[in-house]
């Protein structure tokens, strides 16, 4: 059976002095989960430095939230991708829905910022997935396929395996999820159009948008998908070791 890829997102919930509770209050349990899971923490930047020392060497892999599409430079306040690397990050999301509306980042941007990380041997962890009003007008594939156009492009002079997360923003921290032949159908489509594009690159595909101890057996049938991308129910440890199990 394959190992399935479990992503938390933690994204601005969890302070450093909880960042470090969850892992001297749970780690012998996390390493437990990480024998048949593969596991990545996505802490907010400022507390990767404090994670990072204990996650080395270890079954469970740091991941960031975000990060700059510049290599260095005048650009206050932003992280490149080398730093990432130099603290231990094998892994960091991008194009994640709060970053495409609040920070208004174009799927050009995105683009750059997959290039720095894969100048820097991290594994990007592409969220795409559309709105309810582009779900309304049954336009999500071809949403999802211009999400998706400039990294393809780009990804063809690369190896780099990468991620690609499918997270429809109506289903994103709302309680909804689309049914299990929505969501065959949409990676079935995905993982046809990203193939015919790149077939040379290892692709994860991962479903996010509320995902919970109550619907993830449901959505662990789903054979095609080879992991989750969890949100709210990641930063407390039950919560997500009873998704992980
Ligand atoms: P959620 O968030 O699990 O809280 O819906 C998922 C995500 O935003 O990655």
């Amino acid at each position: 059976m394959k190992k399935l890829l479990y992503v938390a997102n933690w994204k601005m919930n969890v302070t450093p002095e909880q960042t470090s509770a969850f892992y001297h209050d749970n780690y012998d349990e996390l390493y437990e989960l990480s024998d048949n899971a593969d596991i990545v923490l996505c802490p907010s930047f400022v507390s990767l430095g404090l994670l990072s020392p204990f996650l080395r060497n270890t079954e469970i892999s740091l991941g960031a939230q975000n990060c700059s599409e510049h290599i260095s430079g005048a650009f206050t306040g932003e992280v490149d991708a080398t730093s990432l690397e130099q603290l231990g990050c094998s892994f960091c999301i991008i194009g994640h829905s709060e970053r495409r509306t609040l920070f208004n980042e174009t799927n050009e941007v995105i683009a750059s910022k997959m290039q720095r990380l894969l100048e820097q041997q991290i594994t990007p962890i592409i969220c795409v997935g559309e709105t309810d009003e582009q779900r309304k007008q049954q336009k999500t594939q071809e949403v999802v396929a211009s999400q998706l156009h400039s990294i393809l492009s780009l990804l063809k002079a690369y190896n780099n395996a990468i991620v690609i997360a499918y997270e429809p923003v109506w289903a994103i921290g709302t309680g909804n999820i689309p049914t299990i032949e929505e969501l065959n159908s949409m990676f079935n489509w995905l993982k046809q159009h990203v193939t015919n594009q790149v077939p040379h690159i290892s692709v994860r595909y991962l479903y996010g948008g509320s995902i919970q101890p109550t619907n993830i057996k449901k959505l662990k049938d789903i054979s095609i998908l080879d992991g989750f991308l969890i949100g709210n129910a990641s930063s407390d440890f039950q919560t997500f070791k009873n998704i992980v199990i």
